[in-house]
């Protein structure tokens, strides 16, 4: 099939080079000229463990193309993805649909006469925006005076996950389609067969299928509660870690450890063992995007999500436990030299949005500390993001630690747990340690002579 995808940020691009791999022919489009330069050399603009290499050979292969504007081969597309941003807006607090908008429009305006196109929503977008598209297409259809054009619009939610996207596209626990329209839905069912059915064989540097996947439903619903099923997953999965550090924050008072708490409440099939890693709380370009969002048209429509609200607040006061803690270790923070192990959301990625890294840094700026810090891959981004703060960049862990008060673990990049600990341990002022995310060997680094100290254990 011709596929189009409008956007190439993390969702378009990875889709756009998963069904080029799996044998479809595949354009993906973005307003940024200099984006799409970059992505027809190969040069991906952020960080994505085996994207890169992806996309190169699809390039090459000629099965994947880049472009600024709506071309020929938009024209001859069978399926169009919308994979564009949907920021909140910071002073509503409402998701910002102007991209959106504009895509609907756009693609209005270049479909061909004679021709049916399933035009399929995969960014997160508030529930009933699939009207909104039709809508605006037909809109659009009117101004061009385009006739004899047929189109359905379909919800098709992405879940992939930033540092694990390729496994989380080519190994999805579920697909979700919304649309009326059996056509549509047909359509949909042949693009993603071989996912449905695992019929492929990724390269042997890609991670490897799970042995126990089976073939992956197809899940079939109304678009408005395929809409819901993205805002809902991600709700759910950031309140059960909220949940998760709550408990956390119960275990430093009663002496319990977190680790021994979630292994034992995981194994219970109804609860399970993912998202039970405490820490200093969630961040990223989508749980609390999502989060709000959902509040807000919640709201709009007369009803106050409080377990929801409760659930934001308490993930953002979560990351100040390392600010407490290292009050009760240094009782003063003033003039202290800290640094923080990891600035990224999480490991495997150099995105920063909304990472605890940055309200880390602000309060202890706050709180007149130096603050050093140290990530393997997210320090351009900082620099770029935050030209203005006053930060001491180290070039590795030992050059962080040197002359250190205290350290904070903030992303959990494995290289962490290769660290000669002992040298660290000798080039820190004070030997203290905040492991943020439950990530180190505690018996080992007490055994160095660090004080050493969890989230919860
Ligand atoms: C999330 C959803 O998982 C994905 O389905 C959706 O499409 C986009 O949003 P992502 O933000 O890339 O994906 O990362 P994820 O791995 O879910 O982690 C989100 C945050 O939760 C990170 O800051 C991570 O450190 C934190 N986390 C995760 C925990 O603190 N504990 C856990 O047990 C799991």
């Amino acid at each position: 099939m011709n596929v189009s995808v409008i956007g190439t940020g993390y969702v378009g691009l990875v889709t756009g080079a998963s069904f080029a791999f799996l044998g479809h022919r595949v354009c993906c489009y973005d307003v940024d000229l200099a984006k799409i330069e970059a992505l027809q050399k190969s040069i991906i603009p952020f960080y994505e463990p085996y994207l890169e290499i992806l996309v190169d050979e699809q390039v090459k292969k000629k099965q994947l193309f880049f472009s600024c504007s709506l071309d020929e081969f938009f024209a001859q597309s069978d399926i169009v993805f919308i994979a564009v941003g949907t920021p909140t807006d910071p002073q509503s607090g409402a998701v910002d649909m102007t991209y959106l908008k504009k895509a609907a429009l756009e693609i209005g305006k270049n479909m061909q006469p004679h021709r049916y196109y399933v035009v399929v929503n995969k960014s997160t977008v508030p529930v009933g925006t699939h009207q909104l598209v039709e809508e605006l297409i037909k809109e659009s259809l009117q101004v061009s005076g385009t006739k004899d054009v047929a189109f359905a619009v379909a919800s098709n939610p992405e879940f992939l996950r930033e540092g694990n996207a390729i496994e989380d596209v080519f190994y999805p626990d579920r697909i979700v389609v919304g649309t009326y329209c059996p056509k549509a839905l047909a359509l949909l069912e042949e693009l993603y067969r071989p996912l449905i059915e695992q019929s492929f064989t990724l390269p042997s540097f890609c991670p490897q299928r799970p042995q126990n996947l089976g073939r992956v439903p197809f899940v079939k619903v109304h678009p408005l509660s395929s809409e819901l099923i993205k805002y809902a997953s991600n709700a759910f999965l950031a309140t059960k870690i909220t949940f998760i550090n709550e408990i956390a924050n119960l275990c430093d008072l009663f002496g319990a450890n977190i680790d021994e708490v979630s292994l034992g409440m995981g194994l219970d099939q109804r609860i399970g063992p993912s998202f039970l890693k405490a820490g200093l709380g969630w961040g990223g370009s989508c749980f609390g995007k999502d989060l709000k969002g959902l509040i807000h048209d919640g709201k709009k429509m007369g009803y106050a999500a409080e377990l929801l609200q409760k659930s934001l607040q308490n993930n953002y006061s979560q990351r100040s436990r390392a600010i407490y803690k290292l009050q009760q270790a240094l009782k003063t923070l003033r003039g202290r030299r800290i640094g923080l192990l990891g600035l990224a959301f999480k490991a495997q990625t150099d995105d920063l949005r909304d990472a605890p890294a940055l309200d880390l840094i602000e309060k202890l700026m706050e709180s007149d500390c130096t603050v050093k810090v140290f990530d393997p891959v997210a320090m351009e981004n900082l620099k770029r993001l935050r030209p203005q703060w006053p930060l001491v960049y180290a070039i590795d862990e030992y050059d962080l630690a040197e002359g250190c008060d205290g350290l904070i673990l903030v992303t959990e990049w494995k290289r962490f747990h290769g660290v000669d600990w002992q040298k660290i341990h000798s080039l820190m002022k004070n030997p203290l340690l905040i492991d943020g995310r439950n990530f180190l060997d505690r018996q080992r680094l007490e055994a160095f002579g660090f004080v050493y100290s969890g989230i919860g254990r």
